[in-house]
């Protein structure tokens, strides 16, 4: 086993989200290359930018209809050129978001592979004959709903489709499949581009013989992860696409979506030390406690609260198991999920506290921040303003029957606004305009506009979130934080509070997770002296206590020869 470290820090841009400078409500690559130097002064080493290839946006780029265009709404090949130089100049690397798993129904492989069983691209994707009662082939539901399989009327034959029925899974059982993404990475690496994002890769193998899950009722379909999740060949097919990249470009990063990776997938997936993933991004960092959910609403589509004692288990599994193997990444938010001071945090009392100590708490771990756009400035979930793109078929009745049932009309929104499929996605909040300064249009996805959570209005307050987060970064990349060793301490649930020590440095972050004030039996003498690197809210901390103000965070370090703890 090796000790692993990484000064990395990547920055997850939502290019259609971040700034729009053709007045079309859609952000731009001109966008980004125009805040390339907002982003370096954050102090970033990388930025991850959603699928920029050309697509019809079914699923707002992750369906790919052409991997070696850009799409005209984002601009052309030569800006796309012009950034990665841009950003090079700027010390930040790019990596895109290569999608694997799956193409655009339009894309020209599946567009021949209609055209017949004999056509060769037919085998770049996955196909099964129809059954003489034309029942579908298996009972597997997809992540999108309904079933896994769309009937092709032209062959009769059904083709398979884990996500949107317009994003046909590719067959990587097909080596022509695999070379191809490898010419389509090197491409892109050929311009310039340090890595990739691997989208869903954990989907790649599916199981021998696509067999119905057993344990359904007739009729019924399953969310069967057991067959298209993690399967053995997933991480062979990294292997060999990371080899293949690798043997010309050594040092291209490549940070794989695993949604469902536990622990033991991310060592997998990450092991041995550049011969798969860099680093994985899994979705299982944050257990939700389903009792406690709002009673008033409804049950089934709320996710519940964070269960912080057990999160707190899961980090410090996540740090023992795969940190002797590879960096775990540390992120709060990501475009598939909720804003987490929305989420996590306190989004009406104590937005600033809860902005700064869930990124203190998460950051200061040993790992790779991740942080996505918007984060940095205290943005929370979009506000729905009645309108579509939850998963919710009749959102309007929805709204109305909450409205009669006496609850206000400022929690519908925030309610509807996190079940949202766009609730983090919302326009990138530059000023307090109406469009937020992202644009001079209304944004395709809406814009929240506040006064206070924007960049132009936290830009020259030192007590802002993003002269923390600029403050934070500085600190995380210090040999202390990037290298040293993790541990998690025992106290009362809403606190977490642990220990990095390196070279004889050690520093203690504690933080309380919670709207209340909080107290804790905490025996760690000589802390009473301890430098205060950063805090948030306030703290008392006595010989064998430490009481913490809502949402409070400290970081001290070591102030004096000699053992701090
Ligand atoms: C994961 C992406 O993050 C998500 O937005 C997308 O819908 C699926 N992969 C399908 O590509």
């Amino acid at each position: 086993m090796q000790n692993t470290s990484s000064k990395e820090i990547i920055y997850q841009v939502y290019p259609k989200s971040f700034q729009d400078t053709n007045d079309d409500g859609i952000g731009d690559i001109q966008g980004v290359i125009n805040r390339l130097d907002y982003i370096q002064e954050l102090g970033v080493t990388t930025i991850w930018l959603n699928p920029i290839f050309k697509s019809p946006h079914v699923d707002n780029g992750y369906d790919v209809s052409d991997y070696y265009d850009v799409d005209s709404q984002y601009g052309t090949m030569k800006e796309v050129e012009k950034l990665i130089e841009e950003a090079h100049k700027r010390d930040l690397k790019v990596l895109f978001d290569l999608v694997l798993n799956h193409t655009s129904s339009s894309h020209k492989w599946f567009i021949e592979a209609l055209k017949g069983p004999e056509n060769p691209y037919r085998a770049y994707y996955i196909w099964q004959k129809t059954t003489e009662n034309n029942t579908l082939p298996n009972n597997w539901k997809s992540f999108f709903g309904g079933s896994v399989w769309e009937r092709d009327s032209i062959s009769g034959e059904y083709y398979f489709h884990l996500f949107h029925k317009d994003m046909p899974d590719l067959n990587w059982e097909n080596k022509k499949v695999r070379n191809e993404m490898i010419d389509i990475a090197k491409f892109w690496l050929n311009k310039g581009v340090d890595g990739f994002r691997l989208d869903a890769f954990i989907h790649l193998d599916k199981a021998e013989g696509l067999p119905d899950a057993k344990y359904a009722e007739p009729g019924q379909l399953i969310g069967a992860e057991e067959f298209f999740a993690n399967l053995p060949r997933v991480a062979e097919y990294v292997k060999e696409f990371s080899a293949a990249l690798r043997k010309e470009y050594p040092d291209v990063y490549l940070l794989g979506e695993a949604s469902s990776a536990d622990p033991e997938k991310a060592v997998k997936y990450t092991f041995p030390k550049g011969q798969a993933c860099d680093s994985i991004v899994s979705f299982k960092y944050f257990p939700m406690d389903l009792n406690q959910k709002d009673q008033r609403l409804p049950l089934e589509i709320q996710e519940g609260k964070l269960d912080i004692q057990q999160f707190k288990q899961v980090m410090d599994e996540w740090q023992r198991k795969v940190g002797k193997v590879s960096e775990m990444t540390l992120y709060l938010n990501n475009h598939d999920m909720q804003r987490a001071v929305s989420r996590f945090g306190s989004p009406m009392k104590f937005r600033n506290e809860s902005a700064k100590t869930l990124a203190t708490m998460m950051y200061l771990q040993k790992g790779i921040p991740v942080i996505l756009n918007g984060e940095e400035i205290g943005m929370k979930n979009l506000e729905l303003k009645k309108r579509e793109n939850t998963r919710i078929n009749d959102i309007d009745t929805l709204y109305t029957e909450l409205l009669k049932k006496g609850i206000s009309e400022d929690e519908v929104k925030l309610f509807l606004g996190a079940i949202s499929i766009n609730s983090s996605r919302g326009a990138m909040q530059w000023t307090d305009d109406t469009y937020a300064g992202f644009s001079d249009v209304e944004p395709w996805s809406g814009a929240n506009q506040e006064k206070i959570y924007n960049v132009s209005a936290q830009a020259g307050n030192p007590d802002s979130i993003l002269a923390y987060y600029k403050k934070l970064i500085q600190l995380k990349k210090t040999e202390l934080f990037t290298s040293g060793s993790y541990e998690l301490f025992i106290t009362a649930s809403p606190i977490m509070a642990y220990q990095r020590q390196y070279n004889g440095e050690k520093a203690v972050i504690i933080a309380n997770l919670s709207e209340q004030m909080q107290r804790s039996p905490f025996d760690k003498k000589g802390l009473i002296d301890a430098e205060v690197l950063l805090q948030t809210g306030q703290f008392k901390l006595s010989e064998d206590s430490i009481e913490l103000s809502p949402f409070a965070s400290i970081v001290l370090k070591q102030s004096r020869k000699g053992d701090l703890l």
